[in-house]
C-alpha cells in the first residue's frame, strides 16, 4: 500500500482493523535490530529479529533481563525506532507512516501495559481510563462512560471515582489495562505487566488479560520473567544474543540463565500455571 493510500484510510476509517482471531497476520518484524551508545559501549540487544504474530495468538516474551524484551516491545508499538529492519502492521510498513499516522497507530492500534502502571495518582480510575479516549477528542461525557464500561470489564466498577493513587498495586494494574484497551485495539503488548505483583495478584491480572484476550479477540504479546505464567501462552518465544527462537529446550535454558543473571528470586514461578 502506498503512503497516500494509508493516509487516505487512517482520513477516512481511522485504524478500526477488526479484531479477529482468524489465524491471520497481524504483526510482523523483519531483521529489527536496535544499537544503543552508551558512552563509548555499543549494546545491540536485538540482533535481527524476524517474528510473526497471527490473530487471535497470545506471545509469551521470555528472557534473562537486559536481551532486549522491553526494546522488542517499544518498537511493535512504534513508541522506539529500529536501527534497521521493518514492523508490518496488517502489512503496512510502521516506516513508511509519517507522524500523525503513527500517532493514530499508538493511540488505536495497539494498546501497552507497563510493568509500572504509570497512572496518573490524583485522577480517578475512570478519568485515567477515558484519558486515550480525550487524547482522541472524544467528549468527556462519553469518554467517561467507556471508562466505566471498561472498569466494570476488569472488576472495578465500584472504584471509578476512587483516586488511582489510593488503589492497590493489582487494582492499578486492572486499571492500566483497562485504559489500554478502552480504544479497542486489536493488539496488547504488555513489558511485564506482573512483575511488580505479589504472586496471587499476578495470578489475577494474568487471568485477567486471558480473559480479555478471549473476548476480545485480541492479539496480545507478552514479555515476562514469570515461566510458568508464560507456558500459558500459545507460544513462547526466548530473546537471546539478539535474537528470537522458539522452543521448549529455549525456555528451559533461559530459566537456568535467568536463575544464574538475576538470582532464583526473579525468575521463580509465580502463579500456579
Ligand atoms: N535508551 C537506552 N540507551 C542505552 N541503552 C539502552 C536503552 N534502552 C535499553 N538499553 C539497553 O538495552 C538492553 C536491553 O534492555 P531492555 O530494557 O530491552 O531489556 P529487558 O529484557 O526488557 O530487561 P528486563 O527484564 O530487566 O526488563 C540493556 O542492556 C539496556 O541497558
Ligand atoms: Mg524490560
Amino acid at each position: 500500500m502506498t503512503q497516500t493510500q494509508t493516509s487516505a484510510r487512517v482520513a477516512t476509517d481511522g485504524w478500526q482493523v477488526a479484531a479477529v482471531s482468524d489465524g491471520s497476520e497481524i504483526l510482523r518484524t523483519e531483521g529489527l535490530r536496535r544499537r544503543f551508545l552508551s558512552g563509548v559501549e555499543e549494546i545491540v540487544p536485538l540482533d535481527g529479529i524476524d517474528f510473526s504474530a497471527r490473530r487471535g495468538e497470545m506471545i509469551a516474551i521470555v528472557g534473562p533481563s537486559g536481551t532486549g524484551k522491553s526494546t522488542l516491545l517499544h518498537l511493535l508499538a512504534a513508541l522506539d525506532t529500529p536501527t534497521s529492519g521493518e514492523v508490518y502492521f496488517a502489512g503496512n510498513s510502521l516506516h513508511s507512516m509519517g507522524e500523525a499516522e503513527l500517532a493514530e497507530y499508538r493511540n488505536r492500534a495497539v494498546g501497552f501495559v507497563w510493568q509500572r502502571h504509570h497512572l496518573l495518582p490524583d485522577f480517578t480510575a475512570a478519568e485515567n481510563v477515558a484519558m486515550p479516549l480525550l487524547v482522541r477528542g472524544k467528549a468527556r461525557g462519553q469518554a467517561l462512560h467507556a471508562a466505566e464500561g471498561w472498569l466494570g470489564e476488569v472488576g472495578l466498577a465500584r472504584r471509578s471515582g476512587q483516586q488511582a493513587g489510593e488503589l492497590s498495586g493489582g487494582e492499578q494494574q486492572r486499571v492500566a489495562i483497562a485504559r489500554a484497551l478502552v480504544n479497542e485495539p486489536v493488539v496488547l503488548l504488555a513489558d511485564e505487566p506482573t512483575g511488580d505483583l505479589d504472586e496471587r495478584s499476578a495470578e489475577a491480572v494474568f487471568e485477567l488479560l486471558e480473559r480479555l484476550h478471549q473476548s476480545h479477540h485480541l492479539t496480545s504479546i507478552l514479555a515476562t520473567h514469570n515461566l510458568s505464567l508464560a507456558k500459558r501462552a500459545d507460544r513462547v518465544l526466548a530473546l537471546q544474543h539478539g535474537k528470537l527462537a522458539p522452543g521448549a529446550e529455549t525456555l528451559a535454558g533461559v530459566a537456568k540463565a535467568s536463575a544464574r543473571t538475576a538470582g532464583a528470586g526473579a525468575s521463580a514461578p509465580g502463579g500456579r500455571g
